[in-house]
């Protein structure tokens, strides 16, 4: 078993199960010429938030972290006429790559992208009454996990699903004495939801074209 063979499998995946499309071929290529990381979520796991949008009928998305609007895309088109996602980056050069992807895909008029630390647009977001939301997806800056998660629940109703990437980079989530703000934040994010009594909430380790990895899933309760 190596990344050849799970590369291999998610191409079958993708062949099989997705419908090609170029809207993401073209926002795939756009974040490649400017310079992007390629670090976006793959196309089974895109389709896989796109699929739980659509059971969820979420109307309002909420996503941290945008890049190159790959992932914002997925979810975009899964809402309802008159829903949108809200999705949050930092970084001016990745927001605009995105603006002219939401652009191409139709989808200036159901994505809203904020630009700033997503501690300060999730402040304002609360402020205007923005919320809640019915679908979260959290998948920024690793450190900040355990704010993201709080924010995902003071702006979440009962009913709201909230998907976490990266949790297990590589099994380094195990790593419990480490200095690196990345697998502690990420740690912390999963001690915060565990202890949660607002949340039920479990994790998946998946290996792909993204490598081994995972997702947290999580839903609001009463
Ligand atoms: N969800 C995207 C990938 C996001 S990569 C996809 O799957 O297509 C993580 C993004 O979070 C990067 O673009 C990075 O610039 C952004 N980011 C990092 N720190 C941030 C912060 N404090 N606030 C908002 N965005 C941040
Ligand atoms: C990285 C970030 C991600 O959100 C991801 O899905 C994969 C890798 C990173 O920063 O390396
Ligand atoms: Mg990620």
């Amino acid at each position: 078993m190596d990344e050849t063979l799970w590369n291999d499998v998610d191409r079958f995946f993708t062949d099989t199960l997705l419908v090609p499309d170029p809207v993401f071929d073209a926002t795939l290529r756009a974040a490649d010429d400017a310079g992007l990381p390629p670090i976006n979520v793959s196309a089974p796991q895109g389709m896989l938030l796109h699929v739980l949008v659509r059971a969820l009928g979420a109307r309002r998305v909420l996503e941290i972290g945008t890049l190159a609007g790959y992932s914002t895309i997925w979810m975009a088109r899964a809402v309802p006429d008159g829903g949108s996602v809200t999705t949050l980056e930092l970084d001016p050069r990745h927001a605009e790559v995105a603006r002219r992807n939401f652009a191409r895909a139709g989808l200036d008029g159901v994505v809203e992208l904020r630009l700033g630390p997503a501690v300060d647009s999730l402040a304002v977001i609360e402020q205007e009454g923005r919320g809640p939301f019915d679908f979260v997806f959290i998948d920024a800056d690793k450190p900040s996990y355990p704010e993201y998660v709080r924010w995902a629940l003071r702006l979440a109703r009962p009913g709201t699903l909230v998907v976490v990437d990266n949790v297990v980079r590589e099994g380094r989530i195990l790593e419990a004495g480490s200095p690196e703000a990345i697998v502690v934040g990420t740690r912390r994010a999963l001690e915060v939801m565990g202890a949660e009594p607002r949340l039920l909430v479990t994790a998946v380790q998946t290996v792909g074209s993204k490598g081994y990895d995972g997702f947290a899933v999580a839903v609001v309760t009463d």
